[in-house]
């Protein structure tokens, strides 16, 4: 495992607000980001919205070989997807949180634990401190894990699959439980979970149209 790294300078408490939404294939990050996004411009704060992979313009490139390219080995699709989060930290997310802008990630380092560390046969613990070395550190003040079914997931997103999408139920049932166990370990320090019963009925009850989860 890597040893741990010193804290980046700047990383000073008074920098802005560092939101990260996760969950697995059309777990619904994407439509939550936007309402969250208008929600903080309504009040007046910069936002900043990205995603990983891709959030730069070296990211673009690296999503495309992550994600639309042929196989890649597991070891390198995990340091894959650390490069692109140590350049999209470096580039994009410190210099906001810098500028004290609200920033809203869609993906960070818990997708990496659960895609990598659980989809994957590698070592979870072993995968969170890759990343955590390649960002220096920098964990979210809030992630927002959203719960959906592999099945439920699949039927969302229609015929088109990416290449970790096309991977089997299995898999995604896998990183799902992994999302969840990540939320449950650490639901009463920084994150909130939220797990419809039946996710069909509640989502489509609780979140019509465009009202956002919290409100
Ligand atoms: N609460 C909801 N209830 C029903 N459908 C929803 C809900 N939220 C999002 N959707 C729909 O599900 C699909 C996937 O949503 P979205 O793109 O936000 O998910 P995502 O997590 O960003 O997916 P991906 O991982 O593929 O980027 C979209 O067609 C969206 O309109
Ligand atoms: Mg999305």
């Amino acid at each position: 495992m890597l040893p741990p790294t010193a804290p980046h300078p700047d990383d000073a408490p008074s920098r802005g607000l560092f939101l990260a939404l996760e969950g697995g294939d059309g777990a619904g990050k994407s439509t939550q980001g936007r309402l969250l996004r208008d929600w903080f411009r309504e009040r007046g704060r910069e936002v900043v919205m990205t995603h990983e992979p891709g959030g730069s313009a070296l990211g673009t490139q690296i999503r495309q070989l992550l994600l639309h390219g042929d196989h890649v080995a597991p070891r390198a699709e995990a340091l894959l997807f650390a490069a692109d989060r140590a350049h999209h930290v470096e580039t994009v997310i410190r210099p906001a949180l810098h500028r004290g802008d609200v920033v809203i990630t869609d993906r960070y380092l818990d997708s990496s634990v659960a895609y990598q560390g659980a989809g994957r046969d590698l070592d979870a613990d072993e995968v969170r401190s890759l990343s955590l070395w390649a960002v220096q550190g920098l964990v979210p003040d809030l992630t927002i894990v959203l719960d959906i079914s592999p099945e439920l997931g699949r039927a969302r997103r229609g015929a088109v699959h990416d290449r970790l999408e096309a991977e089997p139920d299995g898999f995604h049932a896998r990183v799902r439980a992994r999302f969840l166990a990540l939320a449950a370990a650490t639901l009463s320090a920084t994150s909130w979970w939220t797990r419809p019963r039946t996710p069909t009925r509640s989502t489509t009850r609780s979140w019509p149209g465009s009202r956002p989860w919290w409100g």
